[in-house]
């Protein structure tokens, strides 16, 4: 296999302050081997394993209190004794050159009576429950609507959690607003039903998050702070009857904040296109409204990566189920070598190794491939 010529998903990029060699991005993703909400040290093996010199990883989603919880296994990041736990895992994916980025996140109502403190009602901007989901069969809890002077304790749990992430040392955070979990359950017109100053109009159902934006960019600064967002998204029941709007509303409040990292855009879902699946492209106004370093992700490879870095739609590219199943993703991808396929039923399973640690390196397959060969 030759070296190839350098490739628009390999070249160096500078985000901010930090100096990135190239547009390969661990995207974020829940892997549930975490034990009663504290990382444990085969997380520092499956990041470090994924890290490289001027690469950007970003953790999965970590929870900021108590009340954000729905997942078994997800890590979180509000007690000292997370905090130390985290640090390790830090550690060795610095030690390996990359920067690392925390998740931080709040599930609102996507969770049940079971994962919260004293058997409560999840929290949410609604008391409407989520209807159960129809693949998995999980039936989610009826949840409590925040009253509006409830909502500034939220905000200050995000800013601890920032402030926790910095002190573990990760390089900055990213806050989830994506995929139907709390901050969405307020910006999304089919989710939030409330009549106070956090519902109805677009404004209002942005200011939870907009709240959150500023005090943690207040706490950490700017340059340590990118946000996802999936307006276009439909999951778990948040859908929005103008998604361009609300995309362009919250990249303007982002823009208020000199330095504001990055914005991460999750593509619409995947269309069929002449029996083939395609990327809708549906985040180029967003990523020129936006001063900052741009992120796109959702159902990426190799050649439409490249082929979207080139064309300037965005800077870099996050990779979430390929790069779980291909630790030295970027170098395959710089190599053009052939991947590994990943293994659906073992994402979310609680195993320290098996679909987490184990999926081999290139270079495992060669020497492999000569151990057969020395064998014949
Ligand atoms: C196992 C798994 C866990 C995920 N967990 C998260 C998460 O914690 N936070 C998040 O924002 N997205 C999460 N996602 C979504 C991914 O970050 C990514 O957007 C998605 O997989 C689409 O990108 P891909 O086509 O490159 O896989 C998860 C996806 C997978 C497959």
């Amino acid at each position: 296999m030759g070296r190839q010529e350098a490739i628009p998903l390999m070249a160096p990029f500078k985000m901010g302050p930090f100096e990135l060699s190239h547009r390969v991005v661990l995207a974020p993703m829940t892997r549930c081997r975490a034990d009663g909400y504290v990382p444990r040290p085969h997380t520092a093996v499956y990041y470090s394993q994924r890290a490289t010199r001027g690469g950007l990883l970003i953790a999965e989603g970590t929870g900021v209190s108590a009340t954000a919880q729905g997942f078994p296994g997800s890590p979180g990041v509000w007690t000292p004794e997370q905090v130390a736990a985290w640090r390790p895992v830090v550690d060795a994916v610095h030690r390996n050159g990359a920067l690392f980025f925390c998740q931080i996140a709040h599930v609102g109502r996507v969770s049940t009576n079971d994962f919260q403190p004293d058997g409560q009602s999840p929290i949410s901007s609604t008391d409407k429950q989520v209807s159960p989901d129809a693949e998995s069969g999980m039936v989610y809890s009826k949840p409590r609507r925040l009253r509006s002077d409830e909502i500034s304790g939220v905000v200050d749990d995000f800013r601890r959690a920032a402030r926790n992430a910095i002190e573990a040392g990760f390089d900055g955070v990213e806050i989830h607003g994506a995929h139907g979990f709390l901050f969405e359950q307020f910006m999304k017109d089919g989710a939030n039903d409330r009549t106070d100053e956090y519902g109805g109009s677009l404004e209002n159902r942005c200011r939870f998050t907009v709240e959150v934006v500023d005090a943690v960019v207040g706490e950490v600064g700017a340059h340590r702070v990118g946000i996802r967002l999936s307006p276009f998204a439909d999951y778990i029941d948040c859908v929005d009857s103008d998604p361009v709007a609300l995309g362009h509303y919250m990249i303007q409040q982002l823009n208020r904040h000199e330095g504001f990292l990055y914005c991460h855009m999750v593509e619409p879902r995947m269309a069929i296109v002449d029996g083939r699946r395609q990327i809708p492209h549906r985040l180029l106004p967003f990523r020129k409204a936006f001063n900052g370093t741009f992120i796109a992700a959702g159902g990426y490879d190799r050649e439409e990566g490249n082929k979207v870095v080139e064309e300037g739609y965005t800077d870099l590219i996050a990779f979430g189920r390929l790069f779980l199943a291909n630790p030295d993703l970027p170098r395959r991808f710089e190599l053009d070598a052939p991947l590994n396929k990943y293994d659906r039923s073992t994402f979310y399973t609680q195993d320290p190794v098996i679909g987490y640690t184990d999926y081999p390196f290139l270079e495992d397959d060669v020497q492999q491939q000569q151990v057969k060969y020395s064998e014949a």
